[in-house]
């Protein structure tokens, strides 16, 4: 049978952990979609269309894998897309209580399983609102995110003398 899995998230931007995680389900599932959530209430500093375009040409290179976005419940969106389980990053146990609430509550409305990837060591302390704030008050994000996510994200914040 073929394996469907989705990686949820904000991907606001998509940072180096973020791809370690997508690129080990890509090797290990036949599919993967990389699903961006459609928060009304939570504007983000990329717009969803340019999450999507960065993730696409992050993930050119893997021939399974796909972005999309969705709006509402992510069980829902499972099960529209014929989609199997939910893959998500573990960086440390300060992740863990509240991914294991979402696994349960996920099992429990839609019927769908999470399973859980290590983050890499070298990747475990990243997040993408450290990533930006990092970037904001002008400190180097070199390794943390790619180069491109690292250019839109300047090109989206100015330089910090810009911000006032
Ligand atoms: O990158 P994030 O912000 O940690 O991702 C969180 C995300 C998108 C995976 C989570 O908020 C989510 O699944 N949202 C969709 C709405 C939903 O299904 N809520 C119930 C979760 S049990």
């Amino acid at each position: 049978m073929s394996v469907r899995v989705v990686c949820p998230g904000s991907f606001d931007p998509i940072t180096m952990g973020h791809l370690d995680i997508i690129e080990r389900a890509a090797e290990r599932f036949d599919e993967v979609v990389v699903a961006v959530v459609d928060n009304p209430n939570k504007r983000g500093l990329f717009t969803i269309e340019e999450r999507l375009a960065l993730i696409e040409a992050e993930t050119d290179h893997l021939a399974n894998v796909r972005a999309d976005h969705f709006r509402g419940l992510l069980v829902d969106f499972c099960h529209t897309n014929d989609i199997q389980l939910i893959c998500k990053g573990l960086r440390a146990v300060s992740d863990f209580e509240y991914e294991l609430q979402m696994a349960q509550m996920n099992r429990r409305i839609g019927g769908v399983e999470t399973i859980f990837m290590s983050t890499s060591p070298e990747h475990s302390y990243l997040s993408s609102s450290l990533v930006k704030e990092v970037a904001r008050l002008g400190g180097s994000v070199d390794g943390t995110i790619p180069v491109r996510v690292a250019t839109a994200l300047q090109a989206k914040l100015g330089t910090p003398a810009d911000e006032g």
